[in-house]
């Protein structure tokens, strides 16, 4: 399948999670099989050569990550929301669009000096892919790149990443 294609079923969504706000809604893309590999290959065209590792974010990260590690038959790095790991290397606090949240890092995961390219679906605000590469860099990683599906550009989240690489594979 064409990338054009499967990005068209994105899906748009008003007033969720709260009035005002127009959700892109990925949840079709995921469930078409040619789609989603389309995807997943475009995004791992987007990896620095130099990459160890893939940090997906929760949720829809990890799903993004995984194909392209799996793909490139590298790791992949599970960023979480709080309260899910049993022992955390760090945290970082940010704003969403809509309310607050954290991101953690599983202890002995990241080793510093490792190169690591960050994954996920919608570049918002910028918040979750700021305080992720904060959240690596604090564990000694260089961030390498981020790579999304979307970006949104009304809410330049790229000025949040101090000019690190970002690549998406649309944006509206
Ligand atoms: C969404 C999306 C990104 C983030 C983008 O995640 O998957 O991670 O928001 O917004 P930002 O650029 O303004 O930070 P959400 O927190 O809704 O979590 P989910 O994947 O668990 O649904
Ligand atoms: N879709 C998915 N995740 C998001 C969005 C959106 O429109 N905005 C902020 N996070």
């Amino acid at each position: 399948m064409k990338l054009d294609e499967a990005l068209d079923l994105i899906a748009e969504v008003p007033d969720f999670p709260e009035p005002g706000v127009l959700f892109r809604d990925l949840s079709p893309l995921f469930a078409d099989g040619p789609a989603f590999a389309a995807v997943a290959d475009a995004l791992a065209d987007t990896l620095d050569p130099a990459a160890d590792l893939v940090a997906g974010v929760e949720a829809r990260g990890f799903l993004l990550a995984a194909a392209v590690g799996y793909s490139r038959g590298m790791g992949v790095v599970l960023v979480r929301k709080p309260g899910k790991l049993p022992s955390v290397a760090g945290r970082v606090d940010y704003s969403l669009e809509y309310g607050t949240a954290s991101v953690e890092l599983p202890a002995d995961v990241v080793k510093p000096g490792q190169r690591i390219a960050v994954m996920d679906d919608v570049l918002a605000t910028g918040g979750t892919v700021a305080a992720t590469a904060k959240l690596l860099e604090d564990a000694g990683a260089t961030v390498t790149g981020v790579s999304v599906v979307l970006e949104l550009a009304a809410l330049s989240g790229r000025s949040t990443l101090d000019g690190r690489s970002v690549h998406a594979l649309r944006t509206v």
